[in-house]
């Protein structure tokens, strides 16, 4: 079974309610229709009715059993716009701003799981990623004991050779620009528990990148890598971890053996973390579009799971981060329920 069947299949043991706040996109209404056939997740789309019907009717896609809330329509409106309020009332939020915030359906949908009323969030193939991640990061926040929200890409190599059969953790990719050492370290430790939980690593072993090796080089750049991976060592002193090491160092037995001797991570490195987005953003590219692999990402730290999809998805993509948003909505993912404020 490929690892995107094995997260499916995952899903579908503990079905979820994941919201899709671009429920008119027709892509999103093709997924809620397999979501819900096979039973993966209970998908609930949001959006007018009238435009999300013609989506359907324009895909050919059956809705029936899905629900469809329309926020304008909707008689929690009331109660979400007033938790929203409190919530970010000392940022700002005026009453009547949040009444019209909570009409957006990204804010709804954000609402919807921040109150428990959904288990998850799938957005993005329509909105920017800043748009699905800013609402997300203000109003679910990070988890107790986690100050960053990061993202892993789970990256299905044809080569079976790399990592654990073929299956690599790219971190972080989507999500901040330019991590500082101590951000970077708590990067590689979200790493290493995205990798253990969802891809069923028994052994995260992560690999601090750079453009130097145990010190080849001497740059401000390196010195970063040198330091997170430091930080990292202190508030994660059992995981594997070793840095700073280059791609191929990190990957390549031999390279490994050569450049990194003596590292209990050279060569077989299973979670590669880049030291900033830019690195990571264009290496999980090059990864998909060159080397072939399939790349799904989730997001880390966050309290409650919201996943942000790329404006190119497929029919296909929603569907499996759908999955992997079910699973890590599952009792035995989360560290706390919806939380009270
Ligand atoms: N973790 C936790 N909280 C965060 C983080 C984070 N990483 N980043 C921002 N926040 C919080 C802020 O503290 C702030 O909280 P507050 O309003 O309660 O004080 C809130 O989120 C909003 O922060 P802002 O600074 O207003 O938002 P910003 O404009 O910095 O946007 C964002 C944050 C959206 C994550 C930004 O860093 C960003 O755009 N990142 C890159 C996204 C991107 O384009 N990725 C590449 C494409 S994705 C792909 O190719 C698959």
């Amino acid at each position: 079974m490929s690892f995107v069947e094995q997260i499916r299949e995952k899903a579908r043991a503990v079905p979820m309610r994941i919201v899709l706040p671009e429920g008119d996109e027709p892509r999103t209404v093709q997924a809620a229709a397999i979501l819900h056939k096979e039973k993966i997740a209970n998908p609930i789309l949001l959006g007018n009715p009238a435009s999300v019907y013609a989506a359907a009717e324009a895909t050919g896609t059956d809705l029936s059993g899905i629900p469809i809330v329309f926020p304008a329509e909707s008689p929690v409106l009331p109660v979400y716009a007033k938790k929203l309020y409190e919530i970010r009332k000392e940022k700002g939020m005026t009453e009547s701003g949040a009444f019209e915030q909570v009409l957006d359906p990204m804010y709804y949908g954000i609402m919807m799981v921040k109150t428990g009323d959904a288990d998850g969030l799938v957005s993005g193939a329509v909105h920017s990623t800043g748009d699905m991640l800013r609402p997300a990061l203000q109003i679910i926040k990070t988890r107790p004991g986690i100050n960053i929200v990061s993202s892993s890409f789970l990256m299905d190599c044809p080569n079976r050779n790399l990592g654990e059969n073929g299956l690599l953790v790219y971190a972080d990719c989507v999500v901040m620009p330019c991590p500082t050492a101590e951000e970077l370290a708590q990067i590689a430790v979200s790493a290493a528990d995205t990798a253990r939980k969802l891809c069923g690593f028994k052994e995260p072993r992560v690999a601090m990148l750079s453009f130097s090796t145990k010190g080849s080089a001497k740059h401000a750049l390196v010195s970063k890598v040198q330091e997170a991976t430091e930080i990292a060592h202190r508030l994660a002193p059992d995981l594997l971890l070793d840095g700073e090491l280059q791609f191929d160092a990190a990957l390549i037995p031999e390279v490994g053996k050569s450049k990194a001797k003596g590292s209990p991570v050279a060569g077989r490195a299973n979670v590669l973390v880049f030291p900033d987005l830019q690195a990571g953003n264009i290496g999980y590219k090059i990864t998909q579009r060159i080397g072939g692999a399939e790349a799904v990402a989730v997001l880390q730290g966050l309290d409650r799971p919201c996943n942000d999809l790329s404006r190119g998805c497929s029919v296909d993509d929603i569907v499996t981060t759908v999955a992997l948003t079910a699973v890590q909505a599952q009792p035995s993912m989360e560290s706390s329920g919806p939380s009270p404020d």
